[in-house]
């Protein structure tokens, strides 16, 4: 989350809609806090900013929208992931590729403003299409690209990903100015730490396993597409998806009332 001291306007990247896959509940404690926060420190939510359509977790951004309003935003190469993904799940004729369901898709370089403070979305393509990185005043929200330089870089297989393109975006990450704080999408970490969620492009440079000063596309392209083919699949990439493209919102209902979600069979590759 960042915000705008004058004007107290925030922004709230990335939340999550928590999912509990053995009994297939979604449950909104994560976004609570979230409003909780926000609520208590008086600040009013202009936007939810997405970096990507996450394999990993739901999206809380349909639902956070519904308690505190905002504007919920991505990269406008959305809509790719929505076309590819609306066929790999057959879904409903009246799910439109067209990035209708945000409510603003932003194109590389695009300036926007939170209060008074300017921030600008940069296209960081790899993971998927359509990542974004948010700038805003000596700090990057660098998505699915950088990890923490001990875990390295996200991966690159997933449907429209390309392990070029991440290491091309990556090195725009690393032309920020040395001391840009960097806070990374997430974090595995190694059993030997806590998790952490930030590191700055100097840190990066020298220490990043995938990526630091010196390392050429072709042997980061090389390192990415041996180290992908051995990753599994993330537990929740099917569930995932489906939701994300729509937003955070959930499928619509059967004639019963309830919403399903669909698992394609033999479909997506393994790995
Ligand atoms: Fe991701």
């Amino acid at each position: 989350m960042v915000w705008d001291h004058a004007s107290k306007q925030a922004a709230v990247i990335d939340p999550v809609l928590d999912y509990d896959f053995k009994s297939g509940h979604t449950d909104t404690r994560s976004v609570d806090r979230l409003t909780a926060y926000l609520r208590d420190s008086g600040l009013q939510l202009a936007w939810i900013l997405e970096t990507h359509a996450h394999a990993d977790h739901l999206s809380g951004a349909h639902y956070l929208r519904q308690q505190l309003g905002g504007r919920i935003a991505i990269g406008e190469h959305i809509r790719e992931v929505q076309a590819s993904f609306k066929k790999i799940y057959n879904l409903e004729r009246g799910f439109l590729p067209d990035g209708s369901q945000f409510d603003h898709l932003f194109r590389d370089g695009e300036s926007f403003m939170i209060g008074q403070t300017e921030a600008r979305a940069l296209l960081v393509p790899g993971h998927t299409p359509a990542d974004m990185a948010y700038l805003v005043d000596g700090a990057a929200f660098v998505g699915d690209t950088l990890f923490m330089p001990d875990v390295g870089t996200a991966r690159a297989d997933f449907p429209g990903g390309d392990a070029h393109h991440l290491y091309r975006s990556i090195q725009r990450l690393l032309t920020l100015p040395p001391d840009t704080t960097l806070y990374v999408c997430h974090d595995y970490p190694p059993a030997s730490r806590q998790p952490r969620w930030q590191s700055t492009v100097a840190e990066q440079r020298a220490h990043n396993i995938h990526v630091h000063e010196g390392i050429s596309e072709e042997a980061f392209v090389a390192m990415r597409t041996a180290r992908d083919v051995t990753l599994d699949m993330p537990t929740l990439i099917l569930p995932s998806i489906q939701i994300n493209v729509r937003a955070g919102q959930l499928p619509p209902p059967d004639d019963n009332g309830v919403a399903y979600l669909r698992i394609p069979l033999n479909t997506l590759a393994r790995h």
